[in-house]
C-alpha cells in the first residue's frame, strides 16, 4: 500500500497542472527548432521542485538534445528530459510520478511531449550519473499539431467501471483513468 500524499501537494493544488490531466495528449511530431533558453530555464526550475513519491530514492533529471538520443521509433524532438534514478523499491513508480508532473507542466505551458520507453541515451552519454541509472525519458518541444484534447471523450481509455470497484472516489480515479501508459495498456485496477 503506497501513500500518495505528495500527489496532493503537487498536481491537485495547482489548477493549471490539474486541468492538463483532462486535455493533454502525446505528440510525436516536433518542430526541431530548439526552445528559447528562458523556456528551458523555467522548465528546469519547475523540475527541481517536483515531488517524489518516495523521498528515499535518489534521482536526477538530465537534459539531452536530439543528437544524444537513440530511438527505434522515428520520433525526433529538439529536447529530451531523462530520469536517472537509484534502483531500489518502487523506483519505477517513483519515475512515473516524477516525470508525469513534468509532462503535465509541459502541456500546461503549451509545449508538446511524449513519454519514450523505447528510446535510450546515445553511447556518448554516460549510462550512470552519480551512481544513478538511466530509467526513462520524455521528448518535448514545439509542434504544429494540436496539443490538447477538447474533452475527455477524446481519450482512448477503459471506462471507470472496467478498472474500479471503489465507491465514492470517481473524481479522483477519473484523473488516474486518463493517465498515459506504455502502449496505452492502462494496467491499473482499483
Ligand atoms: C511509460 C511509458 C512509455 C511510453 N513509451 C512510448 C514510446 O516508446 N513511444 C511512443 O510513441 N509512445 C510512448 N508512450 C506514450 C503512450 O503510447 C501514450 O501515453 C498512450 O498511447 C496514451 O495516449 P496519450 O498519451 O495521447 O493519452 C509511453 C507512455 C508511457 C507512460
Amino acid at each position: 500500500m503506497l501513500e500518495i500524499n505528495n500527489l496532493e501537494v503537487t498536481v491537485l493544488k495547482n489548477p493549471q497542472l490539474y486541468n492538463a490531466i483532462f486535455h493533454r495528449k502525446s505528440i510525436r511530431k516536433y518542430n526541431m527548432t530548439p526552445l528559447p533558453a528562458d523556456t528551458l530555464g523555467k522548465l528546469q526550475e519547475y523540475a527541481s521542485s517536483v515531488k517524489p513519491l518516495d523521498e528515499s530514492i535518489r534521482y536526477e533529471f538530465v537534459y539531452l538534445g536530439s543528437a544524444d538520443v537513440k530511438n527505434l521509433l522515428p520520433i525526433k524532438a529538439p529536447h529530451y528530459i531523462c530520469l536517472y534514478s537509484q534502483i531500489k523499491g518502487n523506483y519505477l513508480m517513483n519515475a512515473g510520478f516524477l516525470l508525469q508532473q513534468i509532462d503535465l507542466y509541459l502541456s500546461a505551458n503549451n509545449l508538446a511531449s511524449c513519454w519514450l520507453g523505447m528510446a535510450k541515451p546515445s553511447k556518448e552519454v554516460p549510462k550512470q550519473i552519480n551512481g544513478l541509472e538511466f530509467v526513462i525519458m520524455l521528448a518535448f518541444g514545439n509542434t504544429t499539431e494540436p496539443i490538447y484534447r477538447a474533452n475527455t471523450s477524446e481519450f482512448m481509455r477503459k471506462s471507470l467501471s472496467e478498472i474500479s470497484s471503489v465507491a465514492g472516489a470517481d473524481s479522483m480515479l477519473e484523473s488516474v483513468r486518463l493517465a498515459p501508459s506504455s502502449s496505452n495498456t492502462q494496467p491499473w485496477i482499483f
